[in-house]
């Protein structure tokens, strides 16, 4: 599928299993996801754009690449994207950051909205969305439905595990975004949880329940 990458990193996909164990606490489960999103973000940002600039070494003046202006946005969806902004700014540490606000309703399994604030102006940058999970791919299709309707025009968004049906949805609805997924799995049960997934990200980064 055109803009739809599967990571396969042993790297990446070694920690993702230490992260579906349900005997993974709080602690190494935030270090994981957090490692996860510097590997992947790695391979995510691989196209931004480089401008020669000239440097001074120790022997003489050179041009040399480097990333071309500091228009980098990253916006964790909340709760769970939380825990990949950290990674994100390892690699970016002068992005801005804005947050998206959703919870999906028990019942329906619709996403509702309850915050959001992007950094200006959003429609020069590059947007990363981060959401470790990507279940029916409603919370991820109304991020970027908000940030399209603010402005944003070029726009990633990042998960750690897919649903087969949460990558089409959201695919057939933005098809100009680039996906990157650490692992597509099997399905999704009937509460809308992804099999055999993780469980809660959210409960699991901020040891709620
Ligand atoms: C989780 C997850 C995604 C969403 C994915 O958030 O972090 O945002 O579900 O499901 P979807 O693809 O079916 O929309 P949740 O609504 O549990 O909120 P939380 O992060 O605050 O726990
Ligand atoms: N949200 C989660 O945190 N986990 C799932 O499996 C689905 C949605």
């Amino acid at each position: 599928m055109e803009n739809v990458f599967l990571m396969e990193h042993p790297l990446i996909q070694h920690k993702i299993s230490m992260l579906r164990d349900k005997a993974t606490g709080t602690n190494e489960f935030r270090k994981l996801v957090e490692e996860i999103a510097v590997l992947m973000g790695y391979e995510a940002l691989r196209d931004l754009p480089m401008e020669e600039v000239e440097v001074e070494t120790p022997l003489e003046v050179c041009k040399t690449p480097m990333i071309a202006g500091r228009k980098l946005a990253i916006v964790p969806v909340l709760r769970a994207g939380l825990g990949m902004v950290n990674g994100l700014l390892t690699l970016v540490p002068s992005a801005k950051v804005g947050h998206i606000g959703l919870y999906r309703d028990h019942e329906t399994h619709e996403p509702h909205e309850y915050y959001c604030k992007l950094p200006d102006p959003i429609e020069e940058r590059l947007v990363v969305v981060l959401d470790p999970m990507l279940a029916t791919g409603g919370s991820a299709k109304a991020a970027v439905d908000f940030i399209k309707e603010k402005g944003g025009k070029n726009i990633k968004f990042m998960c750690v595990i897919a649903a087969p049906e949460g990558i089409e949805r959201l695919h057939k609805a933005h098809p100009d975004i680039q996906i990157y997924c650490g692992h597509l799995d099997r399905c999704l049960n009937k509460d809308a949880y992804i099999c055999p997934g993780l469980g809660d990200a959210g409960d699991r980064i901020f040891g709620t329940k």
